[in-house]
């Protein structure tokens, strides 16, 4: 594959999606989504890879958007731009398998809104999270003001876009942003546990309770409540049920096979 704003790695089951503009703290210009949208399409079709892990470097996961880009832009520019983010955002959001955000430094703007987008949090103690963009003149336009109200509720959500602060990171994981924080140099080991529990897990019984949760939310309970019965019963044509349930019988531990 030929990236060169990403670098991509898959070892034992897991793919590695290292954004890689340094110089401007991984700030996202077209070229960056794209390679991020090419490895992101390499993950899901490749059946090896198991979980997938986005991250920036030490000072910074992603900046957001390209500021310098944004400034010369009108209003077709901005359409075209979003058009862009909410695709590249929703192959992350839907992709069948979990995916983490590795977080260090800067996630801001789309950074937070790409971490979002991910199934776990892990931060590194000198990550700050922010959605600048009211400071901008603008309001966050890759799902901030629809995924974090959701995720940490309307209270937190409407004192970050209003003011457009940040935050560190020992504030995200009060407020349900980010589920651990470790120091920076514990995070890819910490990363990597959460990725060996998950590759332990019955894979299919991830992809439906992924399915399940994303559905599930912003839609009635009692439609909610559908869409996991038929998952539920589904989980029960598998044979990694078959084998879950054995090996508790058995008193041994299960050995999943994702069929
Ligand atoms: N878009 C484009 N370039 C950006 C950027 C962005 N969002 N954020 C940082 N950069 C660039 C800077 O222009 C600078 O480039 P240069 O060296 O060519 O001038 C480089 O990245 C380093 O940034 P700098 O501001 O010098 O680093 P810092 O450590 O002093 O400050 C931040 C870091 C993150 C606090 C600061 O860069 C910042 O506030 N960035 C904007 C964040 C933002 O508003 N994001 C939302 C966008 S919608």
């Amino acid at each position: 594959m030929d990236l060169k704003c990403v670098n991509f790695r898959k070892e034992d089951g897991v793919a590695w999606i290292q954004f890689n503009r340094p110089d401007k703290l991984n700030a996202l210009n077209p070229d960056v989504l794209k390679d991020l949208e090419t490895a992101i399409v390499c993950c899901e079709e490749d059946d090896a890879v198991r979980v997938v892990v986005i991250m920036g470097h030490e000072k910074a996961f992603v900046v957001g958007g390209d500021i310098h880009d944004m400034s010369k832009g009108d209003i077709n520019f901005a359409y075209d731009l979003s058009d862009l983010v909410l695709r590249v955002q929703e192959r992350l959001s839907d992709l069948p398998k979990p995916t983490i955000a590795a977080i260090s430094g800067y996630a801001l703007g789309g950074g937070l809104e790409l971490a979002l987008c991910c199934d776990l949090r892990i931060s590194a103690e000198n990550a700050v999270f922010g959605l600048p963009e009211i400071t901008l003149g603008i309001i966050p336009g890759g799902g901030g003001t629809q995924r974090l109200p959701r995720l940490v509720g309307i209270c937190p959500a409407t004192e970050l876009i209003f003011l457009g602060e940040m935050i560190k990171a020992e504030r995200a994981k009060e407020i349900g942003l980010v589920n651990k924080v470790v120091p920076f140099g514990s995070l890819k080991d910490e990363v990597q546990a959460y990725a060996s529990k998950l590759m332990e897990r019955p894979a299919l019984a991830l992809r439906a309770a992924k399915i399940a949760m994303r559905r599930g939310l912003g839609i009635p309970l009692k439609e909610g409540l559908q869409i996991e019965q038929n998952l539920f019963c589904m989980l029960f044509g598998t044979e990694d049920q078959k084998e879950g349930m054995s090996a508790f019988l058995e008193k041994r531990k299960a050995v999943y096979t994702g069929k």
